[in-house]
């Protein structure tokens, strides 16, 4: 049950920095070492191309898995929409390894494109929080998340969990291809790392309400927008705002606003603003940021310490770069759940929308 919770997804959140602990007590031993099927590795070592198969929250969590997985296994990452794919494969490369990322392991369109790997048999591994569920036993090799029931239909913790599983898996892969990063990438200490610093995101919940008040209550729409990492986080990000709140929400590449977007830009819109202690693009971004401000939108920073400057609105405690997409996504769970809440919704239950979507 939710215990003395109002809401699934509020427990849900808090659970965050457990599942982050379990995840390296599952997926490491005790001195640290990664602990992955050795067959999952040597199939990935194999592939020439990983394609990243999802849909939702879950393919968001594979854009920001990207980065880490083509640094570490160096291979490309695609990503493919599970609807799209199912009836519009693009070319593959020769030797494809396909990862479906599913919290449920349940999603039709995600199986629509699992049966069509079968039948090219092309090996694949799906990453889920259900042992058992379809996608599991229909692909080549699982991987569990671990989360625990993810009963709200917004879904938190397995995207912060899938991250964090990926992580395991590029690690034990590079070390096995002795990339020099992977043996740099401590990824238990990285991620007790992680798990602090949501803790501490989670003990800043009424600042985090009081940026909602005000700004997210009575609007029709608003953007997040990031750069890289941040990009990706800005995503997820307006997809919890969207469903939950019924906020026209966009998340943006920072940069491609100046492209046409910002004529959306009037007085009082709001702009979320992600940024990451990324210092290629950090100071880009907070040139976005003036941008939108010069056109009155009505700005929130989210920002990782090392990046903060005087007057920003949420600070996150650094983080490793491969794992910021975890730490930076909290806030704007957060933020979806008081803006939900502030507009007398029902958090857990979004209008239209189911659990697991099992038609196409
Ligand atoms: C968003 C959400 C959905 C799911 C999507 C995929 O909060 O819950 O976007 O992420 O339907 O579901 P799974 O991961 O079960 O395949």
């Amino acid at each position: 049950g939710k215990g003395t919770y109002p809401f699934y997804m509020l427990k849900e959140i808090d659970e965050q920095p457990a599942v982050m602990r379990k995840l390296s007590q599952i997926y490491a031993d005790e001195a640290g070492k990664v602990k992955i099927d050795e067959a999952i590795v040597n199939a990935l070592i194999e592939a020439d191309r990983i394609y990243i198969i999802a849909a939702g929250t879950s393919y968001n969590a594979g854009y920001a898995s990207k980065y880490l997985l083509e640094d570490l296994v160096e291979k490309p990452v695609e990503l493919g929409i599970a609807s799209e794919w199912g009836y519009n494969m693009p070319r593959l490369s020769e030797k494809p390894f396909f990862i479906f990322l599913s919290q449920s392991g349940e999603t039709a369109d995600s199986r629509q494109v699992l049966v069509k790997a079968n039948e090219l048999g092309v090996p694949s591994l799906t990453v889920t929080n259900v042992p058992g569920s379809t996608l599991s036993r229909e692909a080549t090799f699982t991987l569990l998340l671990h989360a625990g029931p993810e009963i709200a239909v917004a879904s938190t913790k397995a995207y912060t969990a899938q991250i964090a599983a990926l992580a395991f898996l590029a690690k034990a892969t590079g070390t096995a291809i002795h990339n020099d990063k992977a043996a740099n990438f401590d990824v238990v200490h990285e991620l007790s790392i992680v798990a602090q610093s949501i803790e501490a995101t989670l003990s800043e919940k009424e600042l985090i309400e009081s940026k909602v008040t005000g700004l997210l209550e009575t609007t029709r729409n608003a953007f997040y927008i990031g750069r890289g990492q941040d990009y990706y986080v800005s995503m997820e990000a307006s997809l919890k705002l969207k469903e939950i709140s019924y906020i026209q929400c966009e998340g943006f590449a920072a940069g491609e606003l100046k492209h046409g977007t910002i004529a959306l830009i009037e007085d009082n819109t709001p702009v979320l603003a992600l940024i990451s202690n990324n210092p290629k693009v950090a100071a880009h971004t907070r040139g976005n940021v003036s941008e939108v401000a010069a056109r009155g939108a009505n700005v929130v920073t989210i920002v990782e310490q090392d990046a903060a400057i005087e007057g920003d609105d949420i600070v996150i405690n650094n983080v490793h770069p491969y794992l910021s997409s975890i730490s930076m996504v909290i806030p704007t769970q957060l933020i979806a759940y008081y803006a939900s809440l502030h507009r007398g919704l029902d958090v857990d239950k979004p209008r239209n929308l189911a659990k697991s979507v099992t038609v196409e």
